[in-house]
């Protein structure tokens, strides 16, 4: 099984982009450095001695308990252990890429923010290297150096890439700890031991995204006004659907853990939701039906665009449904957050 996993084949599926692929991000570096984040210093300074602090600078270690618990997986896991690293593997390492770039070009102008950047470059190093020494145990490795030149950037302005973080940091606390908590419950269902190393690794994602929290924060003009509004629900709605189409796929690795795929990303969506009300105005209101019927609906369509097969002809009206569904999806009205204060 492992024999038929060869490092060609890794390289290959990175390179197949798919609408959920997980992306590398750059934006407009001279408007980072020009933000004035005075109005939060204490916060960002506090953020700063959390960060400095490095809880988990010991905790991401391999010892030979691990080594054999790797190495007897079941193999009817092992290829949906493999794309779960690779892709976690690719979105840990395409946020040091962003942070590490960050942080390094504006560390002259704002070195305050320039630092926080750096402590979490630090941290999502970490976690991309663990992972990648997982892929190892499968004779398995993601060429870090050669998807750092050939992947392409997709371009996001600084306000776009501070929602966008804030709310993969946030969702990738909820769903690191839901698994954990599961697993705590259910320990005959950790079919890799890398799971327990999920509650203190989502408490870094966690602090990452009290970070762009307080980024975000700071600069109030990038959460007022309609145009801000619209963006919003847009992100909202973006990281809503791909995590629902992702986990939604038959055969996943949540169903190999022994969770409810569905129910998992719906109890992960609540969470993250209500959380980002914390910062944005406006949150999602997954509790109406008609939005569980249209993510459903979106869910549907997706796996019946995987079985198209790139077919072009047959993929065109599915992409067509999709949109509208997702387009019905984001008219629906949201909640506002003193109204995300009361579901809370
Ligand atoms: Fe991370
Ligand atoms: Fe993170």
């Amino acid at each position: 099984m492992v024999d038929s996993l060869k490092k060609p084949d890794v390289a290959q599926r990175v390179k197949q982009e798919t609408l959920l692929t997980p992306r590398f991000y750059t934006t407009d570096f001279d408007a980072v450095a020009k933000l004035d984040i005075s109005a939060m210093e204490a916060d960002f300074r506090a953020m700063l001695a959390e960060f400095e602090t490095d809880y988990n600078r010991e905790h991401f270690q391999r010892d030979e308990a691990f080594e054999a618990e790797a190495r007897q997986i079941d193999p009817q896991w092992r290829e949906l252990m493999v794309e779960f690293l690779e892709r976690s593997c690719t979105s840990e390492f395409s946020g040091f890429l962003l942070y590490k770039e960050i942080s390094r070009r504006i560390k002259d102008r704002n070195p305050l923010l320039a630092e926080g950047f750096k402590m979490m470059a630090r941290d999502e190093a970490r976690h991309a290297g663990f992972l990648n020494k997982s892929m190892a145990d499968f004779d398995l490795a993601l060429d870090l150096s050669f998807l750092t030149k050939n992947k392409k950037y997709t371009y996001f302005k600084p306000k776009f890439i501070f929602y966008a973080t804030y709310l993969s940091e946030k969702i990738g606390y909820w769903r690191y700890i839901a698994i954990f908590r599961h697993l705590e419950k259910h320990p005959e269902n950790r079919i890799h031991p890398l799971f327990k190393f999920f509650k203190n690794w989502c408490q870094d994602e966690n602090r990452h995204g009290d970070f762009f929290a307080i980024l975000l924060k700071s600069q109030p003009d990038l959460l007022k006004g309609v145009v801000n509004r619209l963006w919003i629900r847009f992100f909202l709605l973006s990281f809503c659907l791909t995590m629902y189409l992702n986990d939604r796929k038959p055969d996943n690795l949540y169903s190999a853990l022994g969770l409810d795929a569905g129910e998992y990303a719906l109890d992960v969506l609540h969470k993250t939701n209500l959380d980002s009300g914390k910062v944005f105005p406006l949150i999602l209101d997954l509790d109406n039906p008609a939005f569980r019927r249209g993510l459903d609906a979106c869910a549907d369509i997706n796996l019946q665009l995987e079985q198209t097969k790139g077919n072009k002809l047959a993929k065109l009206p599915l992409m067509a449904r999709l949109g509208f569904e997702a387009l019905k999806l984001y008219l629906l009205k949201p909640l506002t957050a003193p109204q995300a204060e009361m579901v809370r």
